[in-house]
């Protein structure tokens, strides 16, 4: 389905929640079901995490964080609709994934210098709107006007089951302890941060997908953007 193209409305869907709920996956959905782009905010902190553990940055001093994000040139390139993260000339996609990434990028997401390097580029990307971002301050802080806003929930359980597998499928060897640890830690972290911490926009619709299929959840946030481009909500 083209819901842009049936009715000349672009809009910009902000797609926040907590780690493991299936923003992502949701978000590259809808992206394909609208001929949308679809870009992974989180994978610009991942990126920058990445930087600072190769350089080996100590995070608690804010001057060699300032220092060391001068030295980073970062920005997305769509591969097939789907953003892919360009560091310093290099596609780190893959590396961005690593549980040692996974480890520190909260910490690093909670610095108020990082956060503030990325706010534009992200901002950049709604100028033509047909974009769904997703993250953790996309409704709160990036796009407060965003059109549609969706918070996703899950059950822990189906959270844990559904990192390991993507972890997995990347041959990634790891318990299915480590990852709800890891989940539980960015939780708090993502959280209760004092800047632009994760919570749900006042006007944001919740969508548990604890209990839905890939295809369901998709479908019913295709009707969510239908009812706004139609002008129901
Ligand atoms: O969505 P993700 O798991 O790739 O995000 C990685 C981390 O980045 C997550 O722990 C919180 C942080 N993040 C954020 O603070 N704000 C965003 N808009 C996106 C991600």
């Amino acid at each position: 389905m083209d819901v842009s193209t049936e009715t000349d409305k672009s809009i910009i869907v902000a797609i926040d929640g907590f780690s493991g709920c299936g923003k992502s996956t949701l978000a590259k959905d809808l992206a394909v079901a609208l001929a949308y782009i679809h870009i992974d905010s989180g994978s610009l902190y991942r990126a920058i995490t990445l930087y600072f553990i190769r350089q080996s940055v100590d995070i608690s001093q804010k001057d060699s964080v300032a220092k060391a994000l001068s030295f980073i040139d970062l920005h997305l390139t769509l591969i097939d609709g789907i953003s892919a993260p360009i560091l310093n000339g290099v596609n780190v996609s893959n590396e961005i994934k690593s549980p040692a990434v996974a480890q520190l990028v909260s910490e690093v997401a909670a610095i108020e210098e990082v956060r503030n390097f990325l706010i534009d580029k992200q901002r950049n990307f709604g100028k033509n709107k047909a974009v769904i971002m997703d993250g953790r301050d996309i409704g709160t802080v990036i796009f407060p006007e965003a059109e549609l806003k969706l918070f996703i929930t899950a059950d822990m359980k189906v959270r844990v089951k559904r990192r390991l597998q993507e972890l997995q499928d990347k041959g990634i060897d790891i318990s299915s302890v480590e990852v709800g640890n890891n989940l539980e830690k960015r939780d708090r972290i993502d959280s209760t941060r004092k800047v632009s911490p994760l919570k749900k926009a006042d006007d944001a619709i919740v969508l548990d997908t604890s209990g839905l299929s890939r295809e369901q959840q998709l479908e019913k946030a295709i009707q969510y953007v239908e009812d706004v481009v139609n002008g129901k909500t």
